[in-house]
């Protein structure tokens, strides 16, 4: 049996295992680990990111074919700056030509790419490849891929204190009206549905300033597998396991004829 049939069994065998009925519609992905895979087989990282751009691939369309709707990856975070100039403008350059390569295969496939971030410190060009790719594909409606570049959640949530502060002083808004659903709708995810699940590969336990608002009830899922390594297996596990848990939202698991007296506390 060739290596692509075994690989094809091995998910086939796994998707059976998948309640369709629970698929999470938006699922947000920390691509960690690019760096090290390069390392650790005596390569310049910047093959790491290289591999790092076909397994989004992969994982975009194992995603699509599962039901999933949405699907957000930090691609470059604001902190990503203060890498080794070299690196910053080979990711630089990496986004330029996924935008220039992929664009008409992922407007076939009827996917809407969004751009979430501060794009102003990029390049002029790469700006205007961004805007003409959301341009292209805003009407698709079959999947949303949020690409997040110059992110940061804790500048994104300064940014909404600023505009609510903004149009509470203009008398638009009065601080009486501030609340969860106003907020949400000065994100740069407005109109989103929050991800359900958070994987992050290469094993490390942290939110790195993704999506922070977000994230507040998101089931985390950390993969040991390097982002280069990962694949639609893995991601299949992630989805499993993710269906395994007990999604509660700080209430408690309701179970019939269960009476609060007997019902434990959960958070
Ligand atoms: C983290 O690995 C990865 C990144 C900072 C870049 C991720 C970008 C891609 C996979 C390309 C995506 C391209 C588009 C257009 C979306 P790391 O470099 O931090 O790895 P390390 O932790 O091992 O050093």
């Amino acid at each position: 049996m060739s290596f692509g049939k075994i690989i094809y069994r091995k998910n086939t065998e796994l998707s059976k295992r998948i309640d369709m009925q629970k698929v999470p519609e938006h699922v947000a992905i920390i691509m960690d680990g690019n760096g090290r895979w390069a390392t650790k087989k005596g390569l310049p990282r910047s093959f790491g990111h290289n591999k790092g751009v076909s397994v989004l691939k992969e994982i975009l369309k194992a995603s699509k074919n599962l039901g999933c709707k949405v699907l957000t990856v930090y691609a470059f975070s604001t902190e990503n700056w203060t890498r080794p100039t070299k690196e910053v403008d080979f990711l630089i350059n990496l986004f330029r030509e996924v935008l220039r390569n992929e664009i008409e295969e992922i407007h076939q496939e009827l996917i809407k790419i969004k751009f979430i971030g501060d794009l102003s410190p990029f390049p002029k060009d790469l700006k205007q490849l961004i805007y003409n790719s959301e341009s292209l594909t805003k009407n698709n409606n079959s999947f949303l891929l949020n690409i997040c570049a110059n992110y940061g959640g804790r500048q994104e949530i300064v940014k909404v204190a600023k505009e609510l502060a903004i149009k509470s002083s203009s008398g638009e808004i009065k601080p009486s009206e501030v609340n969860e659903e106003l907020f949400n709708s000065e994100l740069l995810t407005r109109g989103i549905k929050d991800p359900e699940l958070l994987i992050r590969t290469s094993g490390e336990k942290r939110i790195s300033n993704f999506l922070l608002w977000q994230l507040a009830y998101s089931e985390i899922y950390i993969s040991d597998v390097l982002w280069p390594d990962f694949n639609e297996f893995e991601f299949l596990k992630a989805i499993i396991d993710y269906q395994s848990r007990n999604r509660r939202f700080g209430g408690i698991e309701s179970l019939p004829n269960e009476s609060f007296e007997d019902s434990q506390y959960s958070s």
